[in-house]
């Protein structure tokens, strides 16, 4: 009897201390850097999807209500993820991409087009771009976060769970809003950093944010990760989300009725904040996507670089793409970036790698970049 129980006792605590990665590996968790053995055990367990082809642009292209009663804000339930970009957590907060943050890049590039009229070509881009490094390629799924909130005790859990939390590939250092990886905390709204975006925006824009707002801040936050944060690393692709992303509140979350660009601070806190759309929120009047960015850039240029050894060590990094070489961004971010995580992908994950490339390429098809085809084609 004592045997037999004990032998049960026993099967038991093996099963957990052994439990294969693969049960405790979410659906959405990226496979980037995974061992050969780690992913021919992980890979057959999840359901492979094959990546449909992207949506096209809106039929409709005009502004309107997107706060409307099909889309009510609900607060979060226990398991919903959240990450470091306000606009994709206010589209999962209103239901327009689904609530626990878990989505495929069509649910994203719909609901970026259809809530905030995010254009076609910058919509597949960053979402390809976001979903090579950060998604699982074999579910076809994405996590705009990283781990749900679940309380009690986690499952040993990859660290690829963190999704668009994942430092260094599509998240990165000196962010207005969020603290640099560094710190901790890269994804949660930072008070102190909120508060001096508010500043800012006092300072040079009259208590709104706009483009000069856009561009000091930029600047100052620049400034601050090169001087107290020893690994800031300033290169692209990051070198071009910080400027995109710093025009981002100026296109979307200024009402479309709007003719003067400029973004209140009751509202910007609902977006930042709460991921909240205002109450009688109009999307963007004409698809647009970071068309901003380049006169952020110029009003105080600085070149592609990371500090090298310490804090304020900030040294060019000639290796890296900037606005004058937008083709070495796709170079480096498919040979480098997406190469590095993925060195030998075989069966499904070779496939749906060479679909996502062919994706991202498509995004940028009319800049005449030379297409690279590191995985062969099918
Ligand atoms: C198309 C798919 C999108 C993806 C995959 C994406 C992803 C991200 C990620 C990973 C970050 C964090 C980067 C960092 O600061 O380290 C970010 C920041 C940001 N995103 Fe998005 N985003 C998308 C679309 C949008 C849209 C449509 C908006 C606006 C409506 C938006 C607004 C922002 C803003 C304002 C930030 C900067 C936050 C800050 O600096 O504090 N994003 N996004
Ligand atoms: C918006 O829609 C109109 C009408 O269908 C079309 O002519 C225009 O090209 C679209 N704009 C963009 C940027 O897609
Ligand atoms: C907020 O950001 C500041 C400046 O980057 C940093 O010093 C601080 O530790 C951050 N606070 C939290 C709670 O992460
Ligand atoms: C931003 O607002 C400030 C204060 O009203 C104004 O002086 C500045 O010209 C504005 N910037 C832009 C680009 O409109
Ligand atoms: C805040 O957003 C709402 C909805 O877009 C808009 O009607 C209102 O004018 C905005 N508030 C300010 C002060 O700009």
């Amino acid at each position: 009897m004592f045997s037999k129980n004990f032998a049960i006792l026993f099967t038991l605590v093996a099963a957990v201390i052994n439990t294969p990665v693969s049960l405790a590996f979410p659906s959405y968790a990226s496979l980037a850097g995974l061992s050969a053995r780690e992913l021919a055990e992980i890979v057959p367990r999840l359901q492979a999807s094959d990546p449909p082809n992207p949506p096209g642009p809106l039929k409709f292209n005009g502004t309107k209500l997107v706060n409307d009663r099909a889309h009510p804000w609900k607060p979060l339930e226990r398991d919903d993820i959240r990450g470091p970009c306000p606009g994709l957590n206010t589209l999962a907060s209103h239901g327009y991409l689904p609530r626990n943050g878990v989505a495929t890049p069509t649910q994203i590039i719909n609901a970026v087009q259809e809530g905030f009229n995010m254009d076609s070509s910058t919509a597949r881009f960053v979402t390809y771009a976001a979903h090579l490094v950060d998604g699982n390629l074999v579910t076809d799924l994405l996590s705009i976060g990283g781990k749900t909130r679940k309380t009690g005790p986690d499952p040993p859990a990859p660290a690829s769970v963190a999704g668009l939390n994942t430092h260094a590939v599509f998240e990165g250092d000196s962010s207005m809003t969020r603290a640099d990886f560094f710190f901790g905390d890269n994804h949660s709204l930072n008070e102190t950093l909120f508060k001096q975006f508010k500043d800012f925006s006092n300072r040079f824009g009259g208590g709104f944010y706009n483009l000069t707002v856009a561009q000091e801040l930029r600047h100052q936050r620049i400034q601050e990760s090169i001087a107290t944060n020893p690994t800031f690393d300033f290169t692209s692709p990051r070198f071009f989300t910080a400027f995109a992303e710093s025009s981002f509140p100026i296109e979307f979350f200024v009402d479309g009725r709007n003719p003067v660009r400029a973004l209140s601070m009751d509202n910007a806190t609902l977006f930042f904040r709460d991921s909240k759309f205002p109450v009688d929120f109009f999307r963007a009047a004409a698809p647009t996507g970071g068309t901003l960015a380049v006169e952020i850039f110029n009003a105080h240029p600085i070149a592609a670089g990371k500090n090298v050894n310490g804090i304020n060590t900030f040294t060019p990094d000639p290796t890296s793409a900037d606005f004058s070489s937008f083709c070495l961004l796709y170079t480096n971010f498919v040979t480098k970036t997406v190469g590095g995580l993925y060195p030998n992908p075989t069966g499904v994950l070779r496939r749906n790698l060479i679909i996502n490339l062919g994706f991202f390429y498509d995004a940028i098809d009319g800049v005449g970049c030379t297409e690279l085809f590191p995985y062969g084609k099918l």
